[in-house]
């Protein structure tokens, strides 16, 4: 994929359905007793997994007029699937799956790609065995076996890593479990679409915030009905036009019905920390998750001295940081980046890769175990390695447009893993 530079981002778009509401609601239907008609699902691959996987458990789904419909089998209702699910690229469907599969009296295996089977799954084994299910892996890595229990036992878990995928994993598997399970976060609070979903289906389920904790509880075994849903555009996507929008001059974009749950807008408030000019418009929910229109206009001045990233803000944009690392190259001050360790089990290492990236354009930039250290720097065209991960792809895509000179983007198919379409969409708000 060849990148030119641009002179300004202009134009009005939607962007596909979220890809993490995508796979909540998917599982959370195929769970409830009946049908439901879910609209704008994401036409990403990952999402096709899980739909995929759900239908090898004798869940029927069906197209209709572009909403999907999901015949819900009940909280244990999954058929004996007949070979090992394929869950693709998807850490997402492997993990929440494995919460579902927990709670069902079946043997199934969950494989990957070469990505997914590197990434550590130990973090759902152990609390779905506490609560007896029985997981093999390799070495804490896929594929993995679950043998599921119908009486599993709740379990009280403080999350040892950030990560909404184990959080929502324990509260699928606790759907099926026999009392209240308890789920603790402590300083940082994960994206919540499923606790979201959840009360939207109308499952007993209760939030507390204790200090810096944040505890979901879920009452189980859990009974709830079929519910429509609409999913917001996904502000993952988004944030890759919003940041070229934002960067280059004189452009204005108006981005319409993006999820703008607050567990995923950290990425939007930094960018108008640094004086950029990003207004939130037409706001309001739509099943149980806030949405809006996310409108840029670049009028603004770059006010900021170095911004330095940790903690809870690090954790609360994982998804952005590749994205923000490249904004990095653009403000005065550059941008520091840490506490971000969990970025090297992502889809790719996406520090190592970002590096790379960086550098390969003309970048300085420094790495750190956790995160790097990017200066404000004029940035080149050059070939881009975005080992097969989508983010790295369109975040460089990104870094393209700012750059002088052509790059080569060397697999711009990998995003079809979250979004086909962005190529496309891209080039029709861009002027060279
Ligand atoms: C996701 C959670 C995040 C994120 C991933 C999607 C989700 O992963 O990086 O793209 O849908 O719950 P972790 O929860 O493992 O950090």
């Amino acid at each position: 994929m060849r990148i030119r530079p641009a002179r300004r981002i202009k134009g009005r778009l939607r962007v596909p359905g979220d890809k993490s509401i995508s796979h909540r609601a998917a599982l959370i239907a195929a769970l409830a007793n009946g049908t439901s008609t879910i609209s704008s699902f994401s036409t990403g691959a990952d999402c096709a997994a899980t739909l995929a996987c759900l239908e090898a458990l004798g869940v029927t789904i069906a197209k209709k007029e572009g909403n999907l419909v999901v015949n819900g089998v009940g909280r244990q209702g999954f058929k004996p699937a007949t070979a090992p699910l394929d869950c693709g690229n998807s850490g997402s469907t492997m993990r929440m799956l494995a919460g579902v599969l927990a709670g069902q009296n079946l043997t199934t295996t969950l494989i990957g790609d070469k990505s997914l089977s590197a990434r550590p799954m130990t973090r759902v084994i152990e609390p779905l065995e506490a609560m007896g299910a029985t997981v093999t892996s390799h070495h804490g890595k896929p594929p993995l076996t679950i043998i599921g229990s119908d009486s599993l036992q709740p379990i009280a878990y403080d999350l040892p890593v950030s990560s909404a995928q184990v959080k929502s994993c324990v509260l699928l598997a606790a759907l099926n479990a026999a009392g209240v399970t308890k789920v603790s976060e402590s300083l940082v609070k994960s994206r919540d679409h499923t606790e979201r979903m959840l009360q939207w289906f109308g499952a007993s389920l209760s939030l507390r915030t204790l200090g810096t904790t944040q505890v979901v509880s879920v009452v189980g075994p859990a009974n709830f009905s079929a519910r429509p849903v609409t999913i917001p555009g996904d502000i993952s996507s988004a944030a890759y036009f919003v940041a070229a929008a934002a960067l280059l001059p004189n452009s204005e974009l108006l981005i319409e019905d993006v999820g703008l749950n607050a567990t995923r807008t950290e990425f939007l408030s930094l960018l108008k920390s640094f004086g950029l000019t990003i207004d939130l418009l037409h706001t309001r929910d739509e099943s149980n998750e806030p949405v809006g229109n996310i409108r840029v206009s670049a009028e603004h001045r770059l006010i900021h001295s170095r911004t330095i990233l940790s903690g809870a803000s690090s954790a609360q944009m994982i998804d952005e940081l590749s994205l923000l690392a490249v904004v990095g190259t653009q403000v005065p001050g550059g941008i520091e980046i840490r506490d971000a360790e969990e970025l090297r089990l992502k889809e790719s290492d996406r520090i190592s890769a970002t590096v790379t990236n960086l550098r390969s354009m003309g970048a300085a930039v420094k790495e750190f175990d956790d995160g790097l250290r990017v200066e404000r720097s004029g940035l080149s065209g050059a070939k881009i390695k975005t080992y097969g991960d989508h983010r790295i792809a369109m975040a460089f895509t990104v870094a393209a447009l700012l750059a002088e000179g052509e790059s080569l983007i060397d697999d711009g198919e990998c995003v079809r893993v979250s979004f086909p379409e962005f190529f496309e969409i891209l080039e029709s708000i861009v002027e060279q």
